[in-house]
């Protein structure tokens, strides 16, 4: 179907980034990794030396980096000002910075139509946390991926060397509360969205009930 958009959200360790590119592969559409988008601009945040704890700072200065999204699920790419980040805005550090970054409503503003602009025409399974609510409320299909606290803690342990599940748990729900708790935009499940708890499942089983969902709704 062309110019569908699947709209992907949930809290981190709910399967979204492995879920939402398995069912892009499936079905042939685009991949677009928001998050990622929120990283890379805390990215080059940290490396400016701006004060994060000073959100008029972050504000200022929040046009300034050009920041370029792949769509290619089998390798989503992302750029600042043509530098590769797609390693470094996995580090603890952006890790620990972004929630703050992202709560700035001027950092939003510019990376919601930036978003807009790469979904486009469709064609696109999107993930974040505000799609289906805010950047595209008119997604065909708007999933709200959920998984219980351990669960998630457990997946993101194991995807980050040296951490233990306690210590994930504790970083998730901070970080959780701050994406929940801001004023624009919090994490929330969309009007129209369809949760999916992903805790007893395995990926392949996750991307089998999106593909079935996609196919039912439109
Ligand atoms: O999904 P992730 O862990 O890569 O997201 C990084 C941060 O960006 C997370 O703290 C929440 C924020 N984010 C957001 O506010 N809105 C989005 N659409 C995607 C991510």
């Amino acid at each position: 179907m062309t110019g569908l958009v699947v709209a992907m959200d949930g809290p981190s360790g709910s399967g979204k980034s492995s879920v939402s590119r398995g069912a892009a592969r499936a079905l042939g559409l685009r991949y677009l990794d928001t998050g990622a988008m929120y990283r890379a601009m805390t990215w080059w945040m940290l490396q400016q030396g701006v004060d994060l704890a000073d959100p008029a700072a972050v504000a200022a200065r929040c046009g300034e980096p050009a920041i370029v999204s792949g769509t290619d699920p089998d390798g989503p790419a992302i750029h600042v000002d043509g530098v590769d980040v797609a390693e470094p805005i996995r580090r603890a550090e952006v890790t620990g910075a972004v929630s703050a970054v992202a709560a700035v409503p001027e950092v939003r503003a510019r990376l919601v139509a930036l978003q807009r602009e790469i979904i486009g025409a469709g064609d696109i399974v999107v993930e974040g946390r505000d799609i289906g609510s805010v950047v595209w409320p008119r997604a065909a299909v708007k999933i709200y991926l959920t998984a219980s606290a351990q669960a998630r803690a457990r997946r993101r342990s194991a995807e980050v060397a040296g951490s233990t599940v306690e210590a994930q748990q504790e970083a998730m729900a901070r970080r959780d509360t701050l994406d929940s708790t801001r004023k624009t935009d919090p994490l929330s499940m969309a009007a129209g969205a369809i949760e999916l708890d992903t805790t007893a499942l395995t990926l392949d089983e996750v991307v089998a009930e999106v593909l079935r969902l996609v196919k039912e709704r439109t």
